[in-house]
């Protein structure tokens, strides 16, 4: 089973323009506790590099593009975010490393739950250990 999963969003524009929304538990399926932006990403920066306990997220490349590579201990699959109409579902315990960032990127994050350090797993060593 891919670990990429997307999220389609319908395009619900019309003649001025698009417009895509965002709905916690209709199409993000989980309550939306925090949302956060990553933007004038500098070149050749590579974020994320961490796993979260139990964090869901789904992220949204709102303007211009990045990929996304995810790893659950196993496997390592990567994905390329260059749509608002088009979410990229980041379930717990999956380790994820962000790069490529086109200069214009908005990386839009929707989150499960507010920020806590303690659920992050910021060593991949220790995150293999954790999910095995
Ligand atoms: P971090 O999650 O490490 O960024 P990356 O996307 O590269 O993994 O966050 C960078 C810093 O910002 C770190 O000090 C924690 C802080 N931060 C918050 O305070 N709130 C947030 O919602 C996020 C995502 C990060």
């Amino acid at each position: 089973m891919s670990l990429i999963k997307f999220i389609e969003f319908k395009n619900l524009g019309d003649e001025r323009g698009n417009l895509v929304s965002f709905e916690e538990n209709k199409n993000i399926p989980f309550d939306i506790k925090r949302v956060y932006c990553i933007y004038a990403t500098k070149d050749n920066t590579v974020r994320g590099l961490h796993a979260h306990k139990t964090l869901k997220q789904v992220a949204i490349a709102i303007n211009g593009c990045c990929k996304f590579i995810l790893d659950n201990g196993l496997n390592r699959e990567e994905a390329i975010l260059d749509t608002p109409t088009k979410g990229l579902l980041i379930d717990s315990c999956l380790w994820r490393e962000m790069h490529d960032f086109s200069d214009d990127c908005v990386l839009m994050v929707l989150a499960s739950d507010i920020y806590d350090e303690s659920d992050y797993i910021r060593d991949f060593q220790r995150f293999i250990e954790a999910v095995y």
